[in-house]
């Protein structure tokens, strides 16, 4: 007897992507169909960060005609899905409401279940389930489910969370610690608008920072890395990093009042300030992931996702770590909807050994 797969159809619009994923698990297998991710940043680069309205008109504009981009990329009528999943939160509550309520029109139309799913916990379901994926190499092909080995710990590193949790399996979660003021992708945006780069920061940071090559750039400034004390071992906090940034940046410059633009900088200035903040900022994340490893020595595997996890440098200090690391596929680190597909799997008991259980409520 031939088992029929479960076909998900799924949906992200939290924040400026306007994301659609159609994919298929059958037994140990999964292949994705489709992975259709629409970004806005040109709409909100002129603002240096999302601008929330436009975020939802734009989302409103697209989402029919990026469904009906996944379902022919697919091949699929919607009569054959299965199941919907959309993204319930966190995240802007008018782009929220466009993916939610078309979400909820096609799943009613159809007559099949919706999962609401929760943003930050997806990150993680790459990682969880995946070893490897690309749209551009694996689309379509059935990739085995390889799972970690358990206990895990798990960070998701993204521009609106820093989220460190302890995994007894993929469903069973200990949540250690989380941003306590601006997250970890929110400070490089910050610093990134600081040195007059475009949004978001993340990717221009690393490229400057890769360009200081000489030890005396590279040790020109000296931020806080913010190492945990006892009462607060696992939270993050980058608030304190940031205005270092700027104080440096006001001393460098002379402009003591006003807009920082990053204009009067030279480039060696803004390498070298890129690369002292990426240290310290990626410093804090190494600090909090070691605490946990002294706290719970049990642990087998490090799991890392969100955007910041595409970081290269990011990935080479967690490779220093102890414990073998597994890294969300980087084409699945940034907001997309295959996340959100492959978490709604976990939510339900059709892989053997996961439990009905979400992890987080919404917000
Ligand atoms: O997970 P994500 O796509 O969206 C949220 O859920 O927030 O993460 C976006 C964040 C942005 O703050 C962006 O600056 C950061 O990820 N980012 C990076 C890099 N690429 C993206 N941060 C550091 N280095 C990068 N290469
Ligand atoms: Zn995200």
């Amino acid at each position: 007897m031939t088992t029929i797969p479960c076909t998900v159809f799924a949906i992200e619009t939290s924040c400026d992507e306007t994301a659609v994923s159609i994919i298929q698990q059958k037994e140990e297998h999964i292949r994705v169909l489709a992975h259709v991710v629409e970004s806005q940043t040109e709409s909100h680069a002129p603002f240096g960060g999302v601008v929330p309205e436009i975020a939802a008109r734009d989302h409103l504009s697209k989402i029919h005609w990026i469904a009906e981009k996944a379902l022919k990329e697919a091949n699929l009528t919607p009569s054959e899905i299965t199941k919907v999943a959309v993204t319930m939160g966190p995240g802007l509550i008018g782009a929220l409401m466009v993916g939610v309520l078309y979400a909820r029109g096609l799943a009613l139309s159809l007559n099949k279940p919706l999962v609401a799913i929760n943003h930050v916990d997806a990150h993680l379901a790459p990682a969880l389930l995946l070893e490897k994926f690309s749209p551009n190499e694996n689309l379509n092909q059935w990739l085995p489910i390889k799972s970690p080995v358990f206990p895990a710990l798990a960070l998701t590193v993204s521009g609106g969370h820093c989220h460190l949790s302890f995994l007894r399996s993929p469903t069973e979660r200990i949540l250690l610690g989380k941003s306590l003021d601006d997250a970890c992708g929110e400070a490089f945006d910050k610093v990134g608008k600081l040195l007059g780069l475009p949004y978001p920061g993340g990717p221009g940071i690393e490229k400057l920072a890769q360009q200081a090559e000489s030890d005396l750039l590279k040790n020109q400034f000296s931020f806080p890395t913010k190492i945990a004390d006892k009462e607060n071992r696992y939270g993050f906090s980058y608030s304190g990093l940031k205005t270092s940034v700027m104080e440096a940046i006001r001393k460098e410059t002379g402009i003591k009042k006003g807009k920082i633009t990053g204009q009067d900088l030279p480039l060696e200035t803004k390498q070298s300030l890129a690369y002292c903040f990426e240290e310290a900022a990626l410093q804090q994340l190494v600090n909090r992931v070691e605490n946990a490893l002294c706290d719970f020595p049990e642990t087998q595997t490090i799991l890392v996702a969100g955007g910041v996890a595409q970081n290269q440098k990011f990935r080479d200090l967690f490779q220093g770590l102890r414990k073998p690391v597994r890294f969300a596929p980087p084409s699945l680190c940034s907001d997309n909807a295959t996340m959100i597909a492959l978490h709604s799997l976990l939510l339900t008991d059709q892989i053997d050994g996961f439990e009905k259980q979400p992890f987080s409520k919404y917000s």
